[in-house]
Formats: C-alpha cells, sequence, structure tokens
C-alpha cells in the first residue's frame, strides 16, 4: 500500500511524517476510537475525483463518536472541506480510499469514556481493489459471533470493535476462503468482517436489519436504493437463516471496501449456478457508473474534490493545460 503525503492531524494539514501519537494514546490503548472509510472515484473524462458520499459518511462519523460520548468539533461540513482540501494537496488523480479516524489522544492509564480529549485524523491514499476475485468470492460462516449492542454497538465503526471483524477475518483465510459471514448471537446472519450481506431469493433481495447488530453501512443504503429503484428488485429487511444461504440464488457483500462483491460459494456449496447471478452482475455495473458520476441522476452521491478549487490552485485539468 502507498503511505499517504500528507495527513489532516490537530487541525490542520501536514505532511503523513508529523501525524504521529504517543504509545501510551488512549485510542491505541483502549480501542476507544471510531473511524470512516469512504471512497474516491477518478473519472478521467472530466479529470475529477467524486467522493462517494462524504456527508452519509462524515453523519454515520459522528454518530459513532457519539456512541464513545465523544464530542467532536467540527461539523459535517467541516469535515468534508478538510478532506477535500486533504485531496487537493494530495493532487491525486486515480481511485483512492480515505480513512478518518477520531479517538481518545490523552496519554494516560484509566479505561474509561469520560474526561477525555478527542482528536481527529484523516488520511487519503491511492487504492483499488480490496477482494481481488470480486466477482467469484468463496466464504464460510465463521465460529465467531459478531458483537451484540449489549457488548459495544455494532451500529458504528469502533475501533475496538474491529477485533471481532480480524477473528473472523483471519480464521478465514487461514482456512483457504476469502471472507467471513458471522451470525449474531442469535445465529442469524448479520454480515461479513467489513460489508454487508444481502441474498437474492425468488426475484426479492434480502439484507439483515440494523437490528440484527449489523453496521448502518452507507453502500448497503445506496443498494436498497438502486436494486427498488434502478433495477426492479424488492428488498425486504428482515432476519436471515442461515439455511437461507443454502437456497439462496445470488448472494453479495456490500460496503465501501469490497464494493459490491458477488459470493458464489459458501463453505463447500454453490450459490444458486455457482457463478455470479444476472442481478449481482446488473448491480455491479451500475454501482460503478453511479460512484463514478457517470449517471446525472445519481450526480447528487458524487462530491467533486476539484471542481471549485481556489483560482491559481493546481488541479489535474489546469495542470494538464499547462502542461499541453
Ligand atoms: C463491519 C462492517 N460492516 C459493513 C461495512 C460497510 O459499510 P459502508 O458501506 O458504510 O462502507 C463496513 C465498512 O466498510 C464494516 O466495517
Amino acid at each position: 500500500m502507498t503511505l499517504p503525503g500528507h495527513a489532516f492531524f490537530r487541525g490542520r494539514i501536514v505532511p503523513y511524517s508529523e501525524a504521529r501519537v504517543g504509545v501510551l494514546t488512549h485510542g491505541l490503548n483502549y480501542g476507544t476510537g471510531v473511524f470512516a472509510g469512504l471512497r474516491a472515484y477518478w473519472n478521467a473524462d472530466e479529470a475529477e475525483l467524486f467522493l462517494f458520499r462524504p456527508k452519509e459518511h462524515f453523519q454515520r462519523f459522528l454518530e459513532s463518536a457519539r456512541l464513545l460520548d465523544m464530542t467532536l468539533p467540527q461539523s459535517v461540513d467541516a469535515l468534508t472541506d478538510a478532506l477535500v482540501e486533504l485531496l487537493r494537496t494530495e493532487l491525486y488523480r486515480e481511485d483512492c480510499y480515505v480513512r478518518p479516524l477520531a479517538f481518545y489522544a490523552d496519554e494516560s492509564i484509566g479505561v474509561r469514556l469520560h474526561n477525555l480529549t478527542p482528536e481527529v485524523s484523516i488520511v487519503a491514499m491511492p487504492y483499488g481493489r480490496y477482494v481481488e476475485n470480486d466477482e467469484s468470492l468463496h466464504a464460510t460462516i465463521s465460529s465467531w459471533r459478531r458483537v451484540d449492542d449489549t457488548m459495544i454497538p455494532p451500529r458504528g465503526k469502533i475501533a475496538g470493535s474491529y477485533v471481532n471483524s480480524a477473528f473472523a477475518k483471519t480464521d478465514a483465510q487461514r482456512a483457504g476462503f476469502d471472507e467471513a459471514i458471522v451470525l449474531n448471537q442469535d445465529g442469524h446472519v448479520s454480515e461479513a468482517s467489513a460489508a454487508n450481506v444481502f441474498l437474492i431469493r425468488k426475484g426479492t433481495a434480502i439484507t439483515p436489519p440494523v437490528s440484527d447488530n449489523v453496521l448502518e453501512g452507507i453502500t448497503r443504503r445506496s443498494v436498497m436504493e438502486l436494486l427498488t429503484r434502478e433495477l426492479g428488485v424488492p428488498v425486504v429487511e428482515r432476519s436471515i437463516d442461515r439455511t437461507e444461504i443454502t437456497l439462496c440464488d445470488e448472494l453479495f457483500f456490500c460496503g465501501t471496501g469490497v464494493q459490491i462483491a458477488a459470493v458464489t460459494r459458501v463453505d463447500h456449496r454453490p450459490i444458486g449456478s455457482g457463478r455470479m447471478g444476472p442481478v449481482v452482475s446488473s448491480l455491479r455495473a451500475l454501482y460503478f457508473d453511479v460512484a463514478r458520476g457517470r449517471r446525472a441522476d445519481y450526480r447528487s452521491w458524487c462530491h467533486p474534490v476539484y471542481a471549485d478549487a481556489p483560482a491559481g490552485a493546481e488541479t489535474p485539468l489546469r495542470k494538464r493545460s499547462t502542461a499541453s
């Protein structure tokens, strides 16, 4: 992975090498941090980088912070502005991944959530696929259970709870699978290690409700709209039994990292025909068009990075015109 050149850290853009914390930092020791993960898609025809739904990501980021009793000084708009400034500094002209993080920064011993001071950082780096074979993933049902809302709230992206995801992912990969499907405490399908899950059965898409301990995924929400409005596939949110996986026609994971990934085998059984099915295939094509800003009707989901850059600032377009 290419490291970023810069970071938004302590309220300003600094070289990445200066964005450092001490080993006693509370968030590092106790997992008392929250994060977000966004993608920015490069559109070569327009020489523009489009952030996918940054307001929604930063809204959830602030809500995740609230779950940890953290009050951040920045608003959704201020965070979006900081990110745009960071990306303009990096002058990226390729697909990127963005990682905002808010963590309790005190260098002190004592596990708690009160009387602590949060700090925010944002970094962005060039990024392609999170999973290589996203048209034919082989998943396993994990022996780990998803954290419950009575343990660590799964609806937000809380740093410490990703140890749960890490157990599931590592065990799955060491056993030769690509990903894990994790069940919740009731034995219902919850999600993958870092992605939401959808089944397609008899023309209907089914996904677990948020109350089954899933992250309130932005891609999940976007996919629900695209399936219903554009592909005419009704979506039902309800608990999913483990054996429904065996009987479904198609299965996919969705999330900022995996984007839309077809799951074609679970444990040692094929899903449907054992190949990516028509709904997932159409959804992938549509999703990438939408995210890259190629669909006028979904342009509001795409936040341009360079469009309103101040006069005199270097942008991919301005650089290109001076070079030619
Ligand atoms: C546990 C978990 N579930 C689901 C998702 C998908 O969420 P989003 O679509 O907001 O990226 C993620 C993050 O990418 C995640 O970490």
